[in-house]
């Protein structure tokens, strides 16, 4: 918090968007300092009684004044030292185990497993020992772009060696078990692809061993395929085909009923995503779902949901290609090049387009430059939210080691509940938008480098491969559906 404050302390306009940023990483994401206790460490939330812990964060609004933050002391101290589990500890359940009275169920396995889980977690904190690692993984997340780097890393190693996912057979391409690979929704077909290959360690072989349960239905494919021609933007086809098909699964299976759909998700980029709990959202009330359009204002609840960010995929290949050109190679200050999509580049194309050598704004790109060069010869690339908050960008940004800068209003920052952006971005809320190029000064050298530092750090979690390895892209995703599943504990 130190070297944040001072580093900013000379440009007090920055003030309120600092105040809101804290805000937003503290307040909305679900391991801020209240909830990180809901989410792994305490006795979890017994299914019957989730809706009283996960009451929904006001939205932040630019014009009025936030709520008051939950979390008046920045330094997120992610245990506090007088924590202990109560009496009905998770623990009686291993012990339980240990000494069979009775056969367990396939539930009660699964839930003294997790039950583990969330007590190496809670040891790993504690103990601030990166311990039981089997690390054939090679990597140990360490340093200051993570909020916990011992808890994700003891989380990670325990979703390696515990997850499991059925992924529901019902259904029919193009529809289900597909997706798009490429563009800018192709984290939605990588990820079904990828957990539909076979090859993936986390597919259950048996609903019974499963502790998450994949709804393998592709949003993008829906509107691509019933939306052809597009007469209706109207969203009840899309809602359709999924009610129907949770109605089957539900039908046929136990899975969703025991659990109120508790442990199912859905992954979806496109815009449209959202839209699907509207038509029964009673029924989606505890269902996870995991979009790239994570806009705070529109009920995406940071508790429950899962931001994943959106990730240009070019043909042929797996993301944007890394460069990494030194620090001081980088003569542009800021840049951006895009359509006037939506409100917050109006404001930015109206203020800045043409007009600034260092603050390089432009309505879309002469064909003669490349765009990717000059992201990577830029300090700053400038990510605001288009028709939707979330923007390839960001991904583009820190592939080029350019240091993003978040031009947004309500949005949830994908993976947010491990990554603190405060370390490797800049936030700019949109009525800061003229003070662009002051707030960027005011970012001294020594900050600058840091900043750049870490987000070289923090590509891995940002690359997909095929097959996944840990700690990228589709692995994030999954650890935070798996974070999600941790703070549930279904009965039995
Ligand atoms: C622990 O569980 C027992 C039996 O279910 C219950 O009677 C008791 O009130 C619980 N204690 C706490 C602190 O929740
Ligand atoms: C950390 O964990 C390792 C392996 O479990 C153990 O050998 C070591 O003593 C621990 N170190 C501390 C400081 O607790
Ligand atoms: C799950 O609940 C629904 C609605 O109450 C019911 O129609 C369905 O038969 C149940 N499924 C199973 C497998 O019991
Ligand atoms: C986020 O949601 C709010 C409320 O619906 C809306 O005004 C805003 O435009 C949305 N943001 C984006 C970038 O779409």
């Amino acid at each position: 918090m130190a070297e944040f404050g001072s580093a900013w302390q000379t440009v007090t306009v920055t003030l309120p968007a600092l105040f809101l940023f804290w805000f937003f990483l503290f307040y909305l994401s679900p391991l801020n300092q209240t909830s990180i206790t809901n989410i792994i460490f305490s006795y979890p939330t017994p299914i019957s009684h989730i809706k009283t812990i996960h009451d929904t964060p006001p939205p932040i609004s630019s014009s009025s004044p936030p709520p008051p933050s939950p979390s008046p002391s920045p330094s997120p101290t992610l245990l506090s030292p007088s924590y202990s589990l109560t009496e009905n500890d998770t623990s009686s359940l291993i012990e339980g185990e240990e000494k069979p009275k009775k056969k367990m169920s396939n539930l009660e396995r699964i839930e003294a497993d997790l039950a583990r889980a969330r007590d190496a977690i809670r040891k790993a904190v504690q103990a601030k020992n990166h311990s039981k690692g089997n690390d054939d993984e090679g990597f140990i997340p360490t340093g200051s772009i993570y909020r916990n780097a011992h808890s994700f890393h003891q989380s990670h190693v325990e979703m390696e060696k515990r997850l499991k996912v059925w992924i529901y057979r019902e259904g029919e391409p193009p529809l289900v078990h597909d997706g798009p690979l490429n563009n800018i929704y192709g984290i939605e077909g990588q990820f079904i692809d990828e957990m539909e290959s076979g090859k993936s360690r986390f597919m259950a072989r048996h609903p019974d061993e499963a502790n998450l349960f994949l709804i393998p239905i592709s949003v993008v494919n829906i509107v691509n395929t019933l939306y052809k021609p597009l007469v209706t933007y109207s969203r009840d086809q899309l809602q359709r085909v999924v009610l129907d098909y949770i109605g089957i699964i539900s039908e046929r299976y136990p899975y969703w009923n025991r659990s109120q759909g508790a442990d199912h998700f859905l992954v979806s980029c496109h815009d449209w995503a959202p839209d699907i709990s509207e038509a029964n959202p009673k029924l989606y009330d505890k269902f996870i779902r995991v979009l790239c359009n994570a806009n705070t204002s529109e009920g995406f609840k940071p508790q429950r949901d899962v931001s994943i960010p959106e990730i240009n995929i070019p043909y042929g290949k797996l993301g944007p290609t890394p460069q990494r050109a030194s620090p001081d190679k980088r003569s542009i200050l800021a840049f951006f090049a895009g359509g006037a999509h939506g409100n917050i580049r109006h404001i930015l194309l109206e203020h800045w387009k043409d007009k600034d050598n260092e603050v390089q704004v432009h309505e879309y790109l002469d064909k003669k430059k490349n765009y990717f060069k000059l992201m990577g010869k830029s300090k700053f690339c400038l990510c605001p939210s288009g028709y939707e908050v979330a923007s390839p960008r960001v991904v583009t940004a820190i592939s080029v080691g350019c240091v993003p800068v978040l031009i947004s209003d309500y949005y949830a920052l994908p993976f947010s509940d491990v990554l603190d952006w405060t370390k490797f971005s800049v936030y700019i809320p949109s009525e800061k938008i003229p003070e662009i190029k002051t707030i960027l000064k005011g970012i001294s050298p020594k900050r600058y480098l840091k900043l750049q530092k870490r987000v070289t750090e923090v590509h891995r979690h940002f690359m997909i491969h095929r097959p996944a390895q840990p700690y990228d892209m589709i692995h994030m995703l999954l650890h935070s559906v798996w974070l999600r599943r941790l703070d549930v504990l279904l009965p039995s």
